[in-house]
């Protein structure tokens, strides 16, 4: 099948030449937009990402172009409109079920460093400055961390987090029986709120997610917890959260996802004018880290997501089934 692989990157070409087999692959930086769609004309198949745009009328572009596949490379769906892939007839394949420790993994690396003051630290030590006044930082361990979405990354995440001796609650509209048995304890929101001194997100966005810490939500939090987002930047509502970082009333944002991300993550500014006023204020804000949505980027998740991509496509190649042109999320 000939596939145009847009916002590609040099870290996933190799994995998905490994596992291309009889698939023939153009690897394309640009972006797919409305600007852009044409570029797929002569492909059956287009393979995107999270800051690629799959509205309706993109879809309907790819569609009028011979387009029948589009092949996610990625967990969430948030940036595809689902019905109007249905309505073209476009098949939707994503990765569901990658490397969940990529994630989780990535999500606890921002919380030791935050915790611990580690981009701080190693700054001093690369200046000669070996002196740690103003470095305390404190034990996870007896803490409270509240999970919101207790899914493949949600459950890797509790199971680090419990055997650092933390106390995990979480909340799930579908609670998970195993997390239960090893001592994970479901709670309304509204007690996660308030008991969490770590709020760690693993829930998909979606009409009921976004702004799910909303100002009236921060408001309930306590003055010191610490947010931690993995999730996708638009659960929570970042001005809110930097206006409580700035009066004391939140202790922390450590994050891998900016609501505004699309455009900027994944690509190099350096030395030129970053013009986002919000991404400016979280990416210099003292009390957060942030990182370019980097959770997937292992070895391994790179591997699985290609490999699995590619078997999927394969699959839709050889029966024309309809893979999956609705989810419910
Ligand atoms: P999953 O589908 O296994 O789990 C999601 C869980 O969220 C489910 O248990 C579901 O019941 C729960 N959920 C749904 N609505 C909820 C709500 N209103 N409140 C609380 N929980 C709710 O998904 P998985 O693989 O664990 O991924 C979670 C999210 O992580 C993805 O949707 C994606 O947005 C994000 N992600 C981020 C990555 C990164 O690189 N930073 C990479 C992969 C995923």
């Amino acid at each position: 099948m000939k596939i145009a692989f847009f916002s590609t990157a040099a870290y996933e070409r190799d994995w998905f030449t490994r596992y291309q087999g009889h698939h023939a692959i153009t690897f394309l930086e640009e972006t797919l937009n409305a600007h852009s769609c044409h570029l797929a004309k002569g492909y059956e198949a287009v393979c995107a990402f999270v800051e690629d745009d799959l509205s309706a009328p993109v879809l309907q572009a790819l569609k009028s172009q011979g387009v029948k596949l589009v092949a996610m490379r990625c967990v969430g769906l948030d940036n595809v409109d689902l019905e109007a892939a249905e309505e073209a007839d476009l098949t939707v394949l994503h990765v569901p079920g990658y490397s969940p420790y990529s994630v989780a993994e990535h999500a606890v690396a921002l919380l030791m460093s935050f915790v611990r003051q580690i981009p701080q630290a190693y700054t001093r030590v690369q200046q000669g400055n070996f002196s740690i006044n103003g470095l305390t930082g404190q034990d996870l361990h007896g803490k409270t961390v509240g999970i919101v979405g207790t899914g493949r990354i949600g459950q890797a995440f509790s199971q680090i987090m419990l055997g650092f001796g933390c106390r995990v609650i979480a909340f799930d509209p579908k609670p998970n029986l195993r997390l239960l048995n090893s001592g994970v304890r479901y709670v309304s929101l509204q007690t996660l709120w308030a008991e969490s001194d770590v709020i760690s997100f693993h829930c998909p966005l979606n009409s009921h997610t976004a702004n799910l810490l909303n100002a009236d939500a921060i408001a309930q939090l306590k003055p010191t917890a610490i947010v931690v987002n993995t999730g996708r930047g638009k659960l929570v509502d970042t001005a809110a959260l930097l206006n409580a970082l700035d009066n004391q009333k939140l202790g922390g944002y450590a994050t891998d996802v900016y609501a505004g991300e699309k455009g900027w993550f994944h690509r190099d500014f350096s030395g030129q004018p970053i013009t986002d006023d919000e991404l400016n204020r979280l990416r210099l804000h003292p009390r957060v880290l942030l990182t370019a949505h980097q959770g997937f980027l292992t070895e391994e998740a790179l591997q699985q997501i290609a490999h699995n991509l590619l078997l999927q496509i394969s699959y839709f190649q050889n029966s024309r089934q309809p893979g999956i042109s609705k989810i419910s999320m």
